[in-house]
């Protein structure tokens, strides 16, 4: 039997309402789409789980209204945690924690830190408040898969048997995820890139901040004992298989090297405008900018396109340079990833 959509509404009272009651919703955001549940609801958020198909093990985060909130779900914050609270909410940030306990024991995993974030999106802040609660929220994407930057994004994926209905709140102004800090040790440690930069943790933090997504990157996920929870190696994978190139002028070499082998290439070019382009290749080009700001932006839809396209392969150039390169090349290295799932 064919079921229907999620229902897509603008409604934010509605959204919330139907969080207090249980039910799971799709909530805007500046950098993805969450599939939103009542952090406090234990059946609600294993329903997340089981509707991304994702593994239990891995944590969610809870967006909250406001950093004042933040003393209802954390405990023994450190003073450098809440000057960056502060200076980046509401925004693309999640600081890792001590729990308090508040949360569902789903939604930390069974481990003692629960991720937070103030969420920068008029219409995500007036659901949360309206549900009263804490909202936890995963990438609402299918476990592995692109995550999705519009509400129709998140309608395709999921029925209405599952998910109560999808707020939209127009296209995601970031577009990839936020920058996951874990405030739980002596200094900030990145455990996943974003719009928020080492370089802006430590201006406000005054302290050396290690990344952890670097060694991640480079490592054989496979095989280490304890990745961070959520940095599989494959992730943010569209069905066409992803190759990373240096340059557009490498991109063109294989782009050239495929399509002669008959296949169907598409390309995401993060160093090069349109006008830059030969006419022939404009149609390929999903993506053709210098801005890394638009690249982010763009990324998921043109993942998208390229599956809807039906394209063999998407062959990308990160931008080379500004905030969002590192987080965008992260995406990119793990999309291209060998596939574990
Ligand atoms: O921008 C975002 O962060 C989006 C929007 C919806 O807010 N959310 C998002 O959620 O990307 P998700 O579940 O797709 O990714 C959250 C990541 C996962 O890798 C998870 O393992 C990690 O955060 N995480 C959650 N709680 C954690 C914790 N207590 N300690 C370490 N990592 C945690
Ligand atoms: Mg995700």
């Amino acid at each position: 039997m064919l079921s229907a959509s999620a229902p897509i509404t603008n409604d934010p009272a509605r959204a919330g309402a139907a969080i207090a009651a249980g039910a799971l919703v799709g909530l805007p955001t500046e950098t993805v789409y969450g599939l939103a549940a009542d952090a406090t609801n234990a059946a609600a958020v294993r329903a997340i789980f089981a509707a991304k198909r994702r593994p239990i093990n891995s944590p969610l985060i809870v967006h909250i209204k406001d950093a004042a909130q933040t003393s209802v779900w954390a405990r023994d914050v450190p003073a450098w945690a809440g000057e960056l609270a502060r200076a980046f909410w509401p925004g693309p940030m999640t600081l890792v924690l001590q729990s308090n306990g508040h949360a569902a024991r789903e939604v930390t995993a069974g481990g003692g830190t629960i991720a937070l974030r103030v969420p920068d999106h008029a219409l995500a802040l007036a659901a949360i408040a309206a549900s009263g609660a804490g909202v936890a929220a995963p990438s609402a994407n299918k476990h592995g898969a692109v995550s999705p930057t519009r509400a129709e994004h998140v309608s395709a994926s999921f029925t209405s048997t599952i998910v109560a209905c999808v707020l939209d709140g127009g296209a995601c102004t970031v577009g990839v995820e936020s920058t996951i800090i874990d405030c739980t040790s002596t200094h900030p440690i990145i455990l996943r890139s974003g719009a928020i930069t080492a370089q802006q943790i430590t201006q406000v933090t005054g302290m050396s901040v290690t990344d952890r997504i670097e060694r991640l990157a480079v490592a054989d996920l496979g095989a280490a004992a304890t990745p961070a929870p959520g940095q599989a190696r494959s992730h943010y994978a569209p069905r066409a298989r992803v190759e990373l190139a240096e340059s557009t002028a490498r991109a063109l070499e294989r782009h050239a090297q495929l399509t002669a082998a008959g296949e169907h290439v598409v390309l995401l070019l993060g160093d090069v405008v349109t006008t830059d382009l030969d006419n022939s290749l404009r149609n390929d080009a999903l993506i053709a900018t210098t801005r890394d700001d638009v690249f982010a932006q763009e990324l998921y839809g043109a993942l998208r396109s390229a599956d809807d396209r039906r394209a063999d392969v998407v062959i990308a150039v990160a931008p080379p340079h500004g905030p969002l390169a590192d987080a965008t090349r992260d995406r990119l290295h793990r999309a291209s990833a060998p596939r574990d799932h």
